[in-house]
């Protein structure tokens, strides 16, 4: 059996409460996602800095996205109708093209509050 000294449990708690604290502090807002379409919206939950891709396919929301979220099929364009998301990278810009501003790719795009979205079909 293994016996501590005082001052080692002692240490070893605060050890605890600090890593228990940093824990608590990454914990990640939650927003509301609405996708938009002809017939009405849906609400999803999303999380801080996730991508919109994620949240959609964790929702199963049906959205295409042939190159698995990395940003070079340009198939999962998403158009932000309202709402705060991240900027794009120059990767980005350049598989989008010259389209509307508020044209995004999903899997991009990272959520910064609550967001109104309609999803672009590119193909059916
Ligand atoms: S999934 Fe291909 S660009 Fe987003």
């Amino acid at each position: 059996m293994i016996r501590y000294t005082q001052e080692a449990v002692t240490s070893m708690k605060k050890l605890f409460r600090r890593i228990k604290s940093r824990f608590r502090s990454k914990e990640l807002q939650r927003f509301s996602l609405t996708v938009v379409d002809d017939v009405g919206s849906q609400v999803v939950e999303a999380l801080e800095n996730e991508t919109i891709l994620k949240t959609l396919t964790r929702e199963d929301i049906d959205i295409s996205y042939y190159c698995g979220g990395n940003s070079s099929c340009g198939t999962c364009r998403v158009k932000i109708l309202d709402g705060k998301v991240s900027q794009p990278t120059g990767r980005e810009k350049l598989v989008l093209g010259v389209v509307e501003a508020s044209e995004r790719l999903a899997c991009q795009a990272r959520v910064g509050g609550d967001i109104r979205i309609e999803i672009i079909h590119l193909y059916f």
